[in-house]
């Protein structure tokens, strides 16, 4: 019997909302106009117009990933593609890595290097705490890895490990080289690949970089590729092998037909970053996501992270007792149009802080729905002097900034680097 098409099918526009929710949560986060137009064209995914494209892609890559020597390598696919993709091709089976675990993603790492066939010694790191450089010091001399993966910051739980710069440096001088996911931190915070001496970077597009899910970007060291080009065992994945990709990438030739439409939105969101420039781009998350703490907390709540473990570029607010995690998503999105996430297990809900999430416009709103929703759920919280703190500390950035103050690009006080107004 030849099977019909379904005959109850709601038509899209019946599904979406009428009004786009302000998506605030840990991504997708939203997309300008310009990558939103790009994204919806198709164009041949070879010939000379995608090959201009594509050499546009890797040098910007190359600013927003600060460095000189690496191979970018798009995906078609999630961060978790770019993710399987450093990790399938830098580790061998019996390969010793040791994984950095502060929460979900850095554990899918871990266990992706297991599935790769590696010795896995993962360091748990308990507490909502950030990776301790001592403790990372003592595990590479004990175990000799290969390979270190991490990531910097850990959108599960809302936990930065604060002291990248340092470990990457730890694990460079016992010549480990070191996968770093910043799948939610690439273009928002700090990262210097080749200064810190990182060997593989992963990002998604979703997140820093205000593009579409579904084109995320990998970028290689010299020594890494250079690795990769001497592997011996085969590669399990016949679409993530980065000598194959290669061909896309660099020698202009197929490998599997690109997500081009994806490509063009990932072009004009990089674009958009180098127009901005790193160091504005830092500053002006660091400004966005610390009025928004400031708010929070003035209104009652409670950060679920001390500020030294701290991620700026996703948020974590501990529920106020009584209340549930999927009432307040509720409330907030059917009422105020905004849309938050919720957790993966803690009693807290995450605010993103990532591209056109960190702008005065969307923090205020998002602020608003936060408490007035959380009010109408019953909770003791005051509104009002949330939203004046958060005012007040918008005005208090653009002060020092007037006067030619020098503000920290991160709240990490070990971290030196800095934007420089005036
Ligand atoms: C830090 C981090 N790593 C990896 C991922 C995985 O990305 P994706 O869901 O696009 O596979 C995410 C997604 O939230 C993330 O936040």
């Amino acid at each position: 019997m030849p099977i019909s098409p379904p005959n109850n099918l709601i038509p899209l526009d019946a599904i979406l909302p009428e009004e786009p929710l302000l998506m605030m949560g840990a991504g997708p986060v939203p997309i300008p106009v310009r990558v939103a137009a790009a994204n919806s064209i198709v164009i041949n995914h070879l010939g000379d117009t995608m090959a201009q494209i594509i050499e546009q892609v890797k040098s910007m890559s190359a600013y927003v990933f600060q460095t000189e020597s690496a191979q970018v390598l798009g995906v078609a696919g999630p961060g978790s593609a770019a993710m399987e993709m450093a990790v399938a091709n830098l580790v061998e089976p019996g390969d010793s890595v040791l994984c950095v675990i502060n929460g979900f993603f850095s554990n899918r790492l871990a266990e992706m290097a297991g599935r790769a066939g590696a010795t896995i010694h993962p360091l748990r790191v308990s507490g909502e705490h950030s990776a301790n450089v001592a403790d990372i010091e003592t595990w590479l001399d004990q175990h000799k890895p290969k390979l270190l993966t991490i990531v910097q910051g850990e959108t599960s739980n809302t936990v930065c490990n604060q002291k990248l710069q340092q470990i990457c440096h730890a694990a460079r001088a016992r010549n480990c080289m070191i996968i770093v996911d910043a799948v939610c931190t690439l273009s928002t915070m700090p990262l210097y690949m080749d200064d810190w001496g990182i060997d593989a970077v992963i990002t998604g597009g979703q997140k820093g970089l205000s593009s579409i899910p579904g084109v995320s970007l990998v970028a290689f060291s010299r020594r890494a590729w250079q690795t990769i080009g001497e592997r011996r065992a085969p590669m399990a994945h016949w679409c993530l092998d980065a000598r194959l990709a290669n061909k896309f990438w660099y020698e202009q030739s197929y490998h599997y037909t690109a997500p081009v439409s994806g490509v063009l939105a990932i072009h004009e969101a990089l674009k958009l970053i180098c127009s901005e420039t790193l160091p504005v781009r830092f500053h002006r998350h660091l400004r966005s996501s610390m009025a928004l703490q400031a708010g929070i907390e003035a209104m009652g709540l409670t950060l679920f992270v001390e500020p030294a473990h701290r991620l700026n570029s996703v948020v974590g607010v501990n529920l106020p007792s009584g209340i549930k995690s999927l009432d307040l998503l509720r409330a907030m999105s059917s009422r105020y149009r905004v849309e938050i996430s919720g957790s993966f297990g803690a009693d807290i809900v995450r605010i993103g802080q990532m591209g056109e999430q960190s702008r005065a416009h969307n923090i205020f709103r998002t602020l608003h729905a936060l408490g007035a929703s959380l009010a109408t759920l019953g909770a003791a919280v005051d509104v009002p002097a949330g939203v004046s703190a958060l005012e007040k500390k918008l005005e208090a950035f653009d002060r020092q900034s007037q006067h030619g103050t020098i503000i920290p690009v991160t709240n990490n006080a070990a971290d030196n680097s800095s934007v420089v107004h005036h």
